[in-house]
């Protein structure tokens, strides 16, 4: 255990930490809109571990030049969790790019590539709308993605979209129209599935808790069916219904054993060879949201940390203030190999593809 009273002990600890945990860097935007006829992004970039630290960010393949790099305590802080010494502005990045050198192309594809300019994970590209379709009022976007910001909301969409579709091809060697029914747990107010639509999936589901984000899909997405559910399953599907089954951003809310129980419901529902692609908050969320190393040596001893009560629903759901169903949890991926293999196959756990801070994991119904 590493002595907190010596601040070299913890640094070299954060360091090992970082070399373990970030193989392939981290990166993440915080801010993208069109001004005056120019892209503008902003976010922070950590290298891959074994690469010399330089901020080179492309647009759909063409090179951005970084014209200022802002200061920012926050990103101080992370960098500092992650065994990285330097000034923010080494890790912080502000692009501007003319828009008629983007051509017409509707997304937009950031990408990170430190030091030498090979690739880092595409899992972790950004792709851009800057004029988001049809969503959900502020209130609920922020019920579901903590940001107000509609087209950081329209690009987390997306990249989820486009990250899972990336897994589908990679692990499955199929895509979304490939499956017979797919299912959007915890579907919020559609962020991910207004996405998945698009590629015309044969039959999608989308299913939560909160009964206002549904009735808003209902009202609004006609490509899907939207069902509210219970907090407890059994769910009213028949067993082996649906051959794709993702979730984003569920299982990062729930007590042991109510992902438990849902794990169970899942396989129930999920058919023999059918994918299962959930996303966990892992070390590396752990690391960007709090960094005490105590409370990291808890999670990677215990497996799964809960760091306490998750107020967002409380506005549409009062009774969440008393029964505490909703959380803020934290999974080490040893967990995820050793607890939740008892329900599926553990196929992979790709870094951060969910806004630079959950993992994806990515299973197969045995
Ligand atoms: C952080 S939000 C993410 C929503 C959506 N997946 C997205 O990425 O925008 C988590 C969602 O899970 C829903 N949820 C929580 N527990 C659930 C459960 N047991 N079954 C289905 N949905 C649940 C919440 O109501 C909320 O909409």
């Amino acid at each position: 255990m590493p002595d907190l009273a010596n601040v070299s002990d913890l640094e070299d600890s954060y360091r090992a930490a970082r070399w373990a945990l970030l193989p392939r860097g981290l990166w993440t935007l915080w801010l993208a809109r069109e001004e005056d006829g120019k892209l503008l992004f902003e976010g922070f970039a950590i290298p891959p571990r074994d690469l010399p630290m330089q901020l080179r960010l492309f647009v759909n393949g063409i090179e951005c030049p970084v014209i200022e790099q802002p200061a920012n305590e926050a990103v101080e802080l992370v960098v500092k969790r992650f065994g990285l010494s330097g000034a923010s502005t080494r890790y912080t990045f502000r692009c501007a790019m003319p828009m008629d050198q983007l051509g017409r192309a509707e997304n937009l594809r950031i990408e990170f590539r430190p030091g030498t300019g090979r690739e880092l994970s595409p899992y972790q590209d950004w792709y851009l709308r800057l004029t988001p379709r049809a969503q959900a009022d502020t209130s609920r976007r922020v019920r579901v993605a903590a940001t107000a910001d509609p087209i950081l909301f329209e690009s987390m969409g997306i990249s989820v979209c486009l990250a899972m579709r990336r897994a589908l091809r990679e692990y499955f060697d199929r895509d979304y129209t490939d499956y017979q029914a797919i299912l959007d747990w915890g579907c919020g107010c559609a962020r991910v599935a207004r996405f998945v639509t698009e590629f015309g999936p044969r039959k999608l589901v989308g299913i939560d808790i909160d009964p206002d984000n549904i009735q808003w899909c209902q009202k609004n997405i006609a490509q899907g069916e939207f069902a509210h559910i219970a907090l407890d399953p059994p769910t009213r599907f028949a067993g082996e219904t649906f051959d794709l089954v993702y979730g984003v951003s569920v299982f990062t809310h729930l007590a042991e054993i109510d992902q438990d129980r849902w794990l169970a419901e899942l396989q129930r529902i999920t058919k023999p060879g059918g994918a299962v692609l959930m996303s966990i908050q892992s070390e590396i969320a752990f690391f960007r949201a709090d960094g005490d190393f105590q409370r990291f040596l808890a999670l990677e001893k215990d497996g799964f940390y809960v760091y306490g009560r998750c107020s967002d629903l409380d506005d549409v759901m009062p009774e969440m203030k008393e029964s505490e169903y909703y959380k803020n949890v934290f999974h080490s991926r040893r967990y995820i190999y050793e607890h939740w293999s008892r329900y599926f196959e553990i196929v992979d756990v790709i870094d951060a593809v969910i806004a630079g801070h959950q993992d994806l994991v990515v299973m197969r119904r045995r």
